[in-house]
């Protein structure tokens, strides 16, 4: 009864006002009962204990005039939505992070998952009918940043140099609009970077940019422009790149930017709306330590999809020289389910890396690793990327009784990774190696001194 009835308050046409009402009378005892089944957990509280998750977690999104449908700064909000709240995070839907907890590397920078503990609590929390706890309990709202400062503004002070893209009117009805302007970067010297953001405009651009990625173009002798891959990525949420400290990447003048941004109209004109990417530079004659890149990976073979059907791609890659793997962001279509990159070690042994199982187009993510998990790759080790892909019933996004093949229009299917590389020597890579080994030893002398 509880079920059925919590489920109605899902329904648009129910205001909440109407379904407090019904609760009211139907539900109390299917409530008391669920609480008096679960014991001890009985006393996960809102205040206590789910706003502080709710807080760090899911309102930089889902608060006004953010991204997401709904707000969740009240209780009587979260509550609303509270068997969807279940339902998303018990899934790893949301937050929409998307990488496996249990295979490859988990230590990574910007991480959004929550721990098994926070799910679990608000999973009891929703089976014991969202008790809402002391008031005194709740903790203190959130205090948000200027939205109008860079994420990285903080630590880095404003952005040495901004790149914008031309002016796009975005209508206030409509679906998915993409707008590629390609621009000089208007760098007057070769300069090495030392991290990188995009912005979105305040407050309208926050609302309607989906993602936002620009593309570096160098310029060949003979005239080409040659792609090496993006700069830096927008998604809801997500921080800039930052290059390790020892890395750094290149920019020229004679370069382009080849934005590729996605908006979704919000019922609201935009017009003449333009992203920003700020760019941090290592000061004038700096020289880095090593060279980092963000180039695409293609994973080939076929990909033929019937109704219902499977398909997988692979691609193989193998350095000459040492390399260190900073980052890797799976890319593909609709059907694209999964993507894993491994690495096959020159005595043989082999080791997963990384693992996203369930991938979403709707959401790029580049995972960044932390500074000491970060794979080093000897030389001659080959990195071995797998795509799975499924045209299943199941998926939202896609007609499951077409045919699909590979193709780079969006109904097609096609998969790549984008991998950040350090380029490493002997010498580097043996240092680095070494540092690591004597942290993780004064780690673990530290752990066995305070026991
Ligand atoms: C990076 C932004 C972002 C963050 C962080 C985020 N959400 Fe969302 N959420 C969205 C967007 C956008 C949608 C609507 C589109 C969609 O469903 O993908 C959404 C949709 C939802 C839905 C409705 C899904 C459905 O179809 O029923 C729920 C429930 C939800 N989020 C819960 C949460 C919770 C709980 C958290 C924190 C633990 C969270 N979200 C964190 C952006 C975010």
């Amino acid at each position: 009864m509880a079920t059925r009835f919590a489920r109605l308050t899902d329904h648009p046409l129910f205001s909440g006002a109407l379904v407090l009402a019904f609760l009211a009378v139907l539900a109390l005892p299917g409530q008391a009962l669920s609480a008096q089944e679960a014991g001890a957990d009985e006393d996960v509280t809102y205040t206590r204990d789910i706003a502080p998750i709710i807080q760090q977690n899911c309102q930089i999104c889902h608060r006004p005039a953010s991204v997401a449908p709904m707000s969740f700064m009240e209780y009587r909000d979260v509550r609303r939505y509270a068997r969807r709240i279940k339902d998303q995070v018990a899934r790893r839907l949301m937050p929409p992070y998307h990488y496996d907890a249990g295979s490859g590397i988990q230590d990574l920078k910007n991480d959004w998952r929550l721990s098994e503990e926070e799910i679990g609590a608000i999973v009891t929390w929703v089976d014991n009918g969202t008790p809402e706890g002391d008031l005194a309990d709740m903790p203190e709202a959130m205090v948000w940043r200027d939205e109008q400062m860079w994420q990285q503004e903080e630590r880095l002070g404003p952005p040495h140099h901004v790149i914008k893209t031309d002016p796009f009117d975005v209508p206030a009805e409509g679906g998915d609009m993409w707008w590629r302007p390609i621009v000089p970067t208007e760098v007057t010297s070769d300069r090495w970077i030392r991290a990188m953001e995009v912005r979105p405009s305040w407050p309208a651009g926050r609302q309607v940019v989906h993602h936002a990625n620009p593309k570096l173009l160098r310029l060949k002798e003979d005239g080409d422009f040659q792609p090496l891959g993006n700069l830096s990525e927008y998604a809801m949420g997500k921080i800039g790149e930052i290059v390790p400290e020892d890395a750094a990447r290149l920019i020229k003048p004679t370069d382009m930017i080849e934005w590729d941004t996605h908006y979704y109209p919000m019922g609201f004109d935009v017009p003449g709306d333009q992203i920003e990417l700020g760019v941090w530079f290592y000061p004038e004659g700096y020289e880095p330590e090593f060279t980092q890149n963000l180039r695409l990976y293609p994973l080939q073979g076929d990909i033929f999809l019937e109704p219902g059907g499977t398909s997988m791609t692979q691609g193989f890659y193998r350095w000459d020289h040492p390399v260190r793997i900073d980052s890797f962001q799976p890319h593909g279509h609709v059907h694209l389910h999964g993507m894993s990159i491994k690495a096959i070690y020159p005595d043989g042994k082999q080791e997963v890396l990384s693992m996203v199982s369930d991938f979403d187009a709707r959401w790029h993510h580049s995972y960044i690793f932390d500074d000491d998990k970060s794979p080093l790759l000897p030389a001659g080790t080959v990195l071995v990327m797998t795509g799975w892909y499924e045209n299943s019933a199941d998926n939202p996004l896609t007609d499951s009784e077409m045919f699909y093949a590979r193709g780079s229009r969006t109904v097609d299917e096609m998969s790549h990774a984008w991998i950040a590389v350090s380029h490493l020597d002997d010498e580097g890579f043996e240092r680095i190696k070494a540092e690591r080994e004597a942290k993780s030893k004064v780690t673990s002398d530290d752990g066995a001194g305070s026991n």
